[in-house]
Parts: C-alpha cells; structure tokens; sequence
C-alpha cells in the first residue's frame, strides 16, 4: 500500500443525497419503485415513450428547488477548498447538491438533470426548466430534440478515461452513500485497490461492495463525512 497521502478520488452515490430528502433508487421509497428501470431510463424507453420520459426527469429537475446540500455535501465542498493535493469527487447523482455544496473538482458520471442534450447539434446546455414541452436548442435552434442529458442503461457513462487515470495514480478512494450495484462505478474500488490505494467505504447499510474495501464504516453521511474530512484535513 502506498505511504503517501496526496492523491484523492471520492466517490458518491444516492446515499450522500438522502438526507437532503433525495430519494435513492434501492430499497424502501426507492426511486425505481413507482417505475420499471426500463421504462423511464433507457433510450429504448425514450424512443417508445418520449413523454413519459421528459416527464419522469422534469418531476425530478423540478424537485432539486426544494432540497438543500446536507452537511456530507458542505464538508466535500470544504475538503476540496483546503486539500492541497490532488482531489477528484466523481459523482454518480445527477442532482446538483455537490456543486451547490461549492465542490469544484467534480465530475458527474451519470449526467445531470441541469443539463439537456440536444440530438440535432450533439451540444449539452444548462437546462432548468421542463423539457415536456419541447423548446427549441439553445444551440442549433432544432426542435424536439432535446433529451435529458443523463447516462441511460446500456449508455457509456462520461468521462471515464479521466476518472480511471485518476484512480491508478491515487493513494486513497473513498466510496460514500452507493450501493455497489451498478457498474463501472462499483468497479472503481478494485482498481484503486490493485494501484495500492488505500480504500474506505462510508455508507449507512453494507453494500454489495463491502468486502473489497479495506475499511467501511456505517451510517449516516451526515455525520460519517464531516468525521472523515475533519480527520483528514487534520494529519495533513
Ligand atoms: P442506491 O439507491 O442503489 O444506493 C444508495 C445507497 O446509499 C444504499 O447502499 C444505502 O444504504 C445508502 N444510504 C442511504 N441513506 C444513506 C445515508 N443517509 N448515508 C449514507 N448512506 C446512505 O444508489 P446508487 O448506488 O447511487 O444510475 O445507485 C447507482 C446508480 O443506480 C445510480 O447512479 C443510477 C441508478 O440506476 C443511473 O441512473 C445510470
């Protein structure tokens, strides 16, 4: 294992968010309960459904003006404000909770509900409002051809050869509020761990993960991550 401590790569899931009143996708109240994956989250879904699809993604955009970064969010923010060494949040939320929390040195995976993605010019573009009533690219000016601009089952999830240099070069992942279901990203623990990282899992329940970290600690990311940062910063 490495002896140095410069190099950082976090990685969060639904979990960080839950305490906003984000609602994860596993498990009681979870997202996927109402709606079959298929249904809402592929682009075979887009295609035999296109309302319902703008739909499901406008309620959740709309949804993100009522909740507020937790203080798991505020102590990241913080963590990459003071951390003089390397340091890559990679996030597999679309919420924009970290960003509002101040992070800087983030990366959304799996796309983000502020973004819209237009398939007439390929151009991304901060969205905020719905996109059920089709408005026109702010780029190419097409109309309806604006989707959400998240990462859909059976999709490459971004920036993927930037995360995974990332993770060869760092000396500590941390895993925080996912629940090692969904690949790439439960992956991401054993090649940090083969690059001799050392690895630490902060989450509320075991995931399906557990076992491939040197450490987890359970509960809340609340009070697990402002803990971890405060120590952190600390031995500096
Ligand atoms: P999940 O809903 O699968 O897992 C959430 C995890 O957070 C679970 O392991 C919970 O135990 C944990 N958790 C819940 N509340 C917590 C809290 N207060 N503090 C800490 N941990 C808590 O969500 P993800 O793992 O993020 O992909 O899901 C991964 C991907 O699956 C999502 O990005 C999404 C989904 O399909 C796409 O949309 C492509």
């Amino acid at each position: 294992m490495k002896d140095r401590l410069e190099r950082i790569v976090i990685l969060t899931g639904a979990g960080i968010s839950a305490e906003s009143g984000v609602a994860t996708f596993r498990g009681p109240g979870g997202l996927w309960e109402g709606h079959r994956v298929e249904d809402v989250a592929t682009p075979e879904a887009f295609r035999h459904d296109p309302a319902l699809v703008q739909r499901f993604y406008d309620l959740r955009r709309a949804a993100l003006g009522t909740v507020a970064p937790n203080p798991a969010h505020m102590a990241l923010a913080r963590l990459d404000a003071e951390w003089p060494g390397e340091l890559l949040l990679v996030t597999q939320n679309v919420d924009d909770l970290h960003e509002r929390a101040g992070s800087r040195r983030l990366l959304h995976m799996h796309g983000a509900l502020k973004s819209a993605w237009c398939l007439a010019c390929d151009g991304r573009f901060p969205h905020a409002g719905p996109l059920a009533g089709w408005p026109p690219c702010p780029g190419c000016g097409a109309r309806g051809r604006l989707r959400p601009d998240i990462v859909w089952f059976g999709e490459m999830p971004y920036h993927m050869p930037r995360i995974h240099d990332a993770l060869l070069m760092a000396d500590l992942f941390v895993s925080i509020g996912t629940s090692g279901n969904v690949y790439p990203a439960a992956g991401f623990v054993d090649i940090a761990r083969e690059s001799g990282a050392r690895t630490l899992e902060l989450n509320l329940d075991p995931s399906m993960t557990s076992d491939r970290f040197a450490e987890s600690r359970l509960g809340p990311a609340g009070s697990l991550v402002p803990e971890f940062v405060e120590d952190l910063l600390r031995r500096r």
